[in-house]
């Protein structure tokens, strides 16, 4: 698949590495030929390379927005045509005192309104990225939650998070994404109380 990934940070450049095993990733960045991004294509191989937002966006058939919240609405716009497009919505809207920064909704739905016609997806923001690193927990993957509207860019999103090796598990429409962006609060409460950054969520069944 044709993934771009916005943002060469902590998340950014985890899920480039990883996923740029099997998949063409170009990362969207402010700073293309910087030293650090240079380095994180040459780490992630496979014809990997670093572009402009707007270059690397329309080439992509699914584009995982990694940036900061409040660089987020202002990086989509950036898209000229989100039509047919996945967009996961990595990004966690995080508020003074470890509150959600919204008064209300979410940060996925204000992107999906901010990039009109794409397919947004939120994932990969409830846990740390050491565990998108290394999902694995002894014998047991960490959970991916994920939700969207749209079932067949839910199921790509699945299929990256089992190839990264973490069990998805899908939460539902796109209004559930305040209630993911919520316990993405609760892992860093516990990551700063006491659990450090190795642990994650995991959804039980029987
Ligand atoms: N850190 C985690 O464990 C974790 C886990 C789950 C979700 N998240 C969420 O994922 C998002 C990224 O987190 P991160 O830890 O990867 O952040 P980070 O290490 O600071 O990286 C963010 C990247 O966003 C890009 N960016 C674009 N516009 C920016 C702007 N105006 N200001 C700053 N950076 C900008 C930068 O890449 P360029 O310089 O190449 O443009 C930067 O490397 C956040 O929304 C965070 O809440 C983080």
């Amino acid at each position: 698949m044709k993934l771009a990934i916005v943002g060469t940070g902590n998340i950014g450049g985890t899920l480039g590495r990883r996923l740029g095993a099997r998949h063409e990733v170009v990362y969207a960045t402010r700073k293309p030929q910087d030293p650090d991004v240079q380095a994180l294509v040459a780490a992630t191989g496979r014809g990997a390379r670093a572009a402009t937002v707007a270059e690397a966006a329309a080439g992509a058939e699914l584009v995982l927005v990694a940036t900061p919240w409040g660089a987020a609405l202002e990086v989509v716009r950036e898209v000229a045509d989100w039509s047919g497009r996945v967009l996961v919505d990595c990004t966690n809207p995080v508020g003074p005192g470890l509150r959600h920064a919204l008064a209300d909704g979410s940060g996925a739905e204000a992107l999906a309104v901010a990039a009109s016609g794409a397919r947004v997806v939120k994932a990969f923001n409830t846990a740390g990225f050491e565990v998108y690193a290394d999902p694995r927990f002894g014998a047991e993957p960490a959970s991916l939650f994920l939700c969207g509207d749209d079932a067949a860019a839910k199921s790509a999103v699945a299929g990256l998070a089992r190839e990264l090796g973490l069990d998805p598990v899908d939460c539902g429409p796109l209004a559930q994404a305040r209630r993911l962006e919520e316990l993405a609060l609760l892992w860093i409460s516990l990551a700063a109380s006491g659990q450090g950054r190795a642990h994650a969520f995991r959804l039980v069944r029987r």
